[in-house]
């Protein structure tokens, strides 16, 4: 097992349950001509899209230690919930396939576009164990119905991986990712950046950054850009998460420091009209990316992100010198995981309906 930054710095942490599923670390880029473009010193991308060549994006690095906490708890499979079209749902079940746990997913709907019918294809080579409800509303009573069959049944019951990823255990992903930046920047690969931007949905890419910078004493600011309500990211929530996955972590003799609320800055003004709704910000976002740096961006997340990055610098009094934007999406292809689907013996039969003819 490659060693983590987490592990080198703190070698008691190398004893928490991991599986190893990416190839660390990810490389940083820089942007030739982007940064001047948009009046910055040096813009950097930290390429968490490779994470895995199977299937990348900030999901992996908290999936190791998710599934890792899973197989030490004996379990035998996994369950967490999402829109049919979810990537947190797909990047758990292949990878919990993968290290022989039985996916299960609970999801809600959504519009069935051809991504959503992509997604659901890639899912199906996982034999999942799915169930639909009618709406996203249903969630809290299928949750404490879960939980009070796991009361009943303990380690029969499947590990509970909550949407996003984002348990403390999951944010120890992120934590790591932000020691590695330290050694990255350690190594000469690049300066301190003034600021660091990435997407906040549950809020544990975020958490996970601002502990892990906390604790290798970066003076950086980390920006979360909001991408969905008020009430699912904001700072609470992700010093809450921070000190969660603290607490972990000083059980393995690590001295932590304690994350306020205030010390969370997060940019409210880049969601538009709502989760998943493009707004015309990200599709700028989207081209100078892709003309600059051949970078794919999603509408939902990253474009958002990458946006939010844009108008901070705008409105700031002073040009930053050099910024970083955290690139949480898979570029991974899912073509072959496409070619080898068999939706009709492979998902349940409600879902039949949303394939009129494979793409
Ligand atoms: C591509 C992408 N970026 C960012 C995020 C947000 O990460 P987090 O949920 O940890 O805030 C997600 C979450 O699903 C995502 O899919």
């Amino acid at each position: 097992m490659s060693e983590l930054e987490l592990h080198r710095r703190y070698p008691r942490t190398g004893s928490i349950p991991r599986v190893e599923l990416a190839e660390l670390p990810t490389a940083v880029d820089s942007v030739d001509g982007l940064g001047q473009k948009l009046g910055i010193g040096t813009l950097w991308v930290k390429r968490d899209d490779l994470t895995a060549p199977r299937y990348g994006g900030n999901k992996v690095r908290k999936l190791e230690f998710l599934l890792g906490h899973a197989l030490a708890e004996e379990h035998e499979s996994v369950w967490t919930v999402g829109a049919v079209g979810s990537h947190h749902v797909l990047a758990t079940s292949l990878y919990a396939r993968q290290v022989g746990l039985q996916p299960h997913a609970l999801h809600f709907p959504q519009p069935v576009t051809d991504h959503v019918r992509e997604v659901l294809y890639a899912l199906s080579t996982t034999r999942p164990h799915l169930d639909l409800v009618d709406s996203k509303h249903a969630l809290p009573v299928e949750l404490a119905k879960y939980h009070v069959r796991k009361w009943l049944s303990r380690a029969e019951s499947p590990y509970y991986i909550p949407g996003g990823g984002s348990s403390p255990r999951g944010v120890l992903g992120y934590v790591n990712a932000a020691l590695e930046l330290a050694r990255q920047i350690d190594n000469g690969e690049l300066p301190v950046p003034d600021a660091i931007f990435v997407a906040a949905g549950t809020c544990g890419t975020l958490a996970g950054l601002q502990l892990g910078c906390r604790l290798a004493d970066l003076p950086t600011s980390i920006v979360g850009v909001r991408v969905v309500d008020k009430v699912l990211a904001n700072p609470l929530v992700t010093a809450n998460l921070a000190n969660r996955a603290g607490k972990i972590l000083a059980d393995y003799g690590v001295e932590v420091p304690r994350i306020r609320a205030r010390d969370i800055e997060i940019i409210d003004d880049q969601i538009g009209p709502g989760y998943g709704e493009p707004t015309s910000a990200g599709r700028e976002a989207m081209r100078t990316m892709d003309a600059a740096a051949g970078v794919e961006l999603d509408p939902t997340y990253t474009a958002k992100a990458f946006a939010g990055l844009i108008d901070y610098q705008k409105k700031a009094d002073r040009p930053l010198r050099d910024v970083l934007y955290w690139h949480t999406l898979s570029s991974a292809d899912l073509g072959d995981l496409v070619e080898e689907a068999d939706v009709e013996s492979d998902l349940p039969e409600e879902y039949q309906s949303f394939f009129p003819g494979k793409p």
